[in-house]
């Protein structure tokens, strides 16, 4: 299949970025969002992202104007899916919402168009029967920022095609970035379930009294090469994002092991989210740099 329109609906953290990944591989790209002002600032962010990458060396002033001339921003969705080879959905987290759109893009999109959905935590068969077209449909799962990961999960539900699969696996290819192909649904796909084993993982040693926060995460970086433990992962990234996710694989599965654990939920009720509250497991000050909380503060004993 020839690929040269992609589509990406949402112009959030997640969608702007994908844009200008296909943007610069050459392929034109079109940005879409319900909201214009998503859209202006997704330009915005990305203009003063991308003249840092150049100020640094990491991209010439030519590659940068190029890309930005094969990237659009449309508020009308009917349109630009009209030409589209292939579409990315990164718009909101709510499964209605998905299925709307994806209702609203079988209608637009050419029929031999891909209907792709970068969803974390919604699998791609939840949302394929809201078309017409569920062999077309999968997961495309980028890892944030889009930008710089290269990896990008390409999760097979139970109606894709192989040639939808097979086109998945060469578009991220043409992209620069790394397949990793998953043959059947599974909940978090694999590079998220294997980070959440890690981090339950270090709350089983901390709420057993094995070790502290701060020792835990030593461990990971000193001996395990991680670039960061997984305590201080939780605090760049929200406590209470991890308590959402799996408060919501909890209400799925209905697997008591499923459950936020007790300091966690403790934390986010107490609404010690993080870096983004200056305090989670550690401490922040004005300037950003942590320090290790007394455990008796962060440790509900399980
Ligand atoms: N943020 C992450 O780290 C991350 C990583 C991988 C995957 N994802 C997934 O990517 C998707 C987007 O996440 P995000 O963090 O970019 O979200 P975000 O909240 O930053 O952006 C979502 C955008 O979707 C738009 N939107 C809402 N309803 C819409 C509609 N009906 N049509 C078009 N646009 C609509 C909003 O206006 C907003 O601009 C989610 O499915 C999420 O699970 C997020």
């Amino acid at each position: 299949m020839t690929l040269n329109h992609v589509v990406v609906v949402g112009a959030g953290a997640m969608g702007s970025q994908i844009g200008m990944v296909c943007a610069l591989a050459g392929l034109s790209a079109t940005v879409t969002d319900i909201a214009a002002p998503a859209l202006a600032r997704a330009e915005t962010g990305l203009r003063s992202r991308l003249s840092r990458d150049i100020e640094k060396g990491r991209r010439t002033a030519a590659e940068v104007a190029a890309a930005f001339g094969r990237l659009t921003f449309s508020t009308d969705l009917a349109a630009a899916a009209s030409t589209a080879d292939y579409v990315i959905e990164a718009a909101v987290e709510k499964l209605d919402v998905k299925r709307a759109l994806f209702a609203d893009l079988d209608r637009y999109a050419p029929p031999h168009a891909i209907l792709a959905t970068n969803s974390s935590s919604i699998v791609s068969s939840r949302i394929a029967d809201a078309t017409g077209r569920p062999e077309k449909v999968c997961n495309l799962h980028f890892f944030n920022p889009a930008l710089i990961m290269t990896c990008v999960e390409v999760v097979r539900g139970p109606a894709t095609s192989d040639l939808t699969v097979e086109t998945s696996i060469a578009f991220v290819e043409r992209l620069g970035k790394t397949p990793v192909v998953l043959n059947r649904e599974i909940p978090g796909f694999v590079a998220n379930r294997i980070l959440n084993a890690v981090r339950d993982e270090a709350i089983y040693l901390l709420e057993n009294e094995i070790a502290s926060v701060a020792d835990i995460d030593t461990a990971c970086r000193t001996a395990l090469g991680y670039p960061m433990g997984p305590f201080e992962l939780m605090d760049l990234t929200g406590i209470d994002i991890g308590y959402l996710t799996k408060q919501d694989r909890f209400a799925q599965t209905g697997d008591p092991s499923d459950r936020p654990s007790s300091s966690v939920t403790a934390l986010v009720e107490r609404g010690e989210l993080g870096r983004k509250t200056g305090k989670g497991w550690y401490s922040y000050d004005q300037a950003g740099i942590k320090t290790p909380r007394p455990t008796g503060e962060v440790r509900v004993t399980s």
